[in-house]
């Protein structure tokens, strides 16, 4: 397994990605982990990410012991920078911040063997993405140049004898045409790392040590229908069988049939012991009147851990309660304190169970990516299309119905979704979108329709293509999918006569309207 060192890039993440997709296993750690810890991780290689500090300035200092262990060290950038400094060569600041694409010429190295793809005037170059202010400018001894360009004359080294490598640019963004193929290369030429980290090799680990964790304790779980506690069902049911109960609550607030499709699902497809809880009533009355966005999450929120604890104390024999958490919310949380982000909305989701629940928390998917939990959910037996389903937010309709939530308006809202939904389907433009739905607005418009006048409700069309979230592009739909779609919606809803799409991006807008 591979042992990543987090200098405080935003991109480190990735690093961790594109090892997993390499099929070797790895953990992302801060940089400044004890050797004993190091040691006892027994890693087959080091991975050093960049970060934004100057290394000669910074305390951002791992310990330099690493290099003594007899594993291959990859550094990338600040990795690269921080290598080069503490095996006696040289750092400066260099005069232009070099941002953005690059050619290098590479000189032949195990890193990039086959990769040098494009030739001019007898040199072979690499297209990478750059983003650095400081560079290497002195070699540590036993290190040779294995890249340059005019910008960065050392943009990589190497001492292949010890298996120590380091690139200036960012392999792990897929701006570095060939990063994913460089980073394969290492850990799995340079590190000899075993390739064996496979969701179906993973099921049999994940069940045996799941199994050892409970013994023959009951656990409970909150299931949403969401990609990941559905995952986390799955895979707890595969290991411990009937001593899982999940608990399934209809906020009213869910799509068109979700409650159905769930229980199809995990009750009768998989055989899971689900308590369906409709708490429609309860949801719809605490929202009665509340128009703040902020405030309704709050309430969907809060009543969702009371409906969660009385279902749950009619289970007293309930021991764990699991949770679908993911590696990326294990990191972030973890990366927390020093990475401030200012709160735009407040993403309370199922997860935000209290402590009073006095139950021990079971996390079967806390190592996995998201990529890696849809394999998981594959190789379960869970439904494609559940498991490929766009994110749907935990307050659900409550952000997509504007103002004041109301059944009918919900009501009106899931047809007009699932019409958009089918269409996209059926024009294959759904996978091509990483989120899309539609927007209830609490606004009427004149139409006609036949010889009457409708005086009608507004639904706006929203779809998305982002890899992150953080930002996105609306998504460039065909006029044909879109009229399709209009028409569908205003024949068939009754009570909408109006239909728009939305060609805002993130930012300045975000993808939910609330
Ligand atoms: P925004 O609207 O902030 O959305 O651009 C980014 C992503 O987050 C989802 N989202 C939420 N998810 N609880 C959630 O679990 C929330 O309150 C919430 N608000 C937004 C949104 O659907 C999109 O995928």
């Amino acid at each position: 397994k591979i042992l990543i060192l987090d200098f405080g890039s935003q991109v480190t993440q990735l690093i961790a990605r594109r090892v997993r997709e390499a099929h070797v296993y790895c953990e992302l750690h801060s940089f400044d982990v004890s050797m004993d810890f190091i040691r006892e991780f027994k890693p087959t290689g080091i991975i050093l990410s960049g970060g934004p500090n100057s290394v000669y300035e910074s305390d951002y200092q791992a310990d330099p012991e690493l290099f003594k262990l007899g594993v291959p060290v990859l550094g990338i950038c600040y990795g690269m920078q921080w290598m080069a400094q503490s095996l006696g060569g040289k750092v400066e600041a260099g005069k232009v911040r070099e941002f953005g694409y690059a050619e290098i010429a590479a000189h032949g190295s195990p890193l990039f063997a086959g990769l040098e793809d494009r030739s001019a005037e007898g040199q072979k170059f690499l297209e990478v993405w750059m983003s650095h202010g400081d560079k290497v400018t002195e070699l540590p001894a036993g290190f040779r140049v294995i890249a340059s360009n005019e910008a960065c004359p050392i943009a990589a080294m190497a001492d292949e004898a010890r298996g120590f490598y380091a690139v200036q640019f960012h392999p792990e963004v897929t701006h570095t045409l060939q990063g994913r193929e460089m980073i394969n290369r290492f850990v799995l030429n340079v590190c000899q790392a075993e390739p064996s980290w496979t969701m179906p090799n993973y099921i049999d680990q994940a069940v045996a040590r799941i199994r050892e964790q409970v013994g023959s304790d009951e656990v409970i779980l909150g299931l949403s229908g969401g990609v990941d506690s559905s995952v986390a069902a799955a895979l707890i049911h595969r290991a411990i069988g009937d001593q899982l109960t999940c608990v399934f609550v209809d906020n009213g607030l869910l799509r068109l049939n979700e409650g159905e499709q769930v229980m199809n699902i995990f009750n009768k497809h998989l055989g899971v012991k689900v308590i369906h809880v409709n708490a429609t009533e309860q949801f719809m009355g605490h929202l009665a009147g509340v128009t703040d966005p902020e405030a309704k999450r709050k309430i969907i929120g809060r009543e969702f851990v009371e409906v969660f604890q009385a279902e749950s104390a009619k289970l007293p024999s309930a021991k764990w309660l699991a949770q679908g958490t993911i590696y990326p919310d294990v990191i972030e949380s973890a990366g927390a304190k020093t990475k401030k982000a200012h709160t735009i909305k407040s993403h309370h989701n199922v997860g935000g169970l209290p402590e009073t629940l006095k139950l021990s928390l079971l996390e079967p998917l806390r190592e996995l990516f998201k990529d890696e939990v849809r394999e998981l959910g594959v190789a379960l037996g869970l439904p494609h299309e559940m498991v490929y389903r766009h994110p749907f937010p935990g307050p659900g309709l409550g952000v997509r119905v504007l103002g004041e939530v109301k059944r009918e308006y919900c009501d009106l809202l899931r047809r007009a979704d699932a019409i958009f939904i089918d269409e996209l389907r059926a024009f294959d433009w759904y996978d091509k979108t990483s989120q899309a739905f539609a927007v209830f607005l609490p606004v009427k418009s004149v139409g006609v329709m036949g010889d009457g006048r409708t005086y009608e409700y507004v639904v706006a069309l929203r779809a998305v293509c982002t890899s992150d979230f953080m930002t996105a592009k609306w998504a460039e739909l065909p006029y044909e999918l879109l009229g399709k779609v209009s028409n569908r919606i205003i024949n068939e809803v009754r009570g909408i006569n109006r239909v728009v799409y939305d060609v805002s991006g993130k930012p300045p807008a975000t993808i939910e309207w609330e």
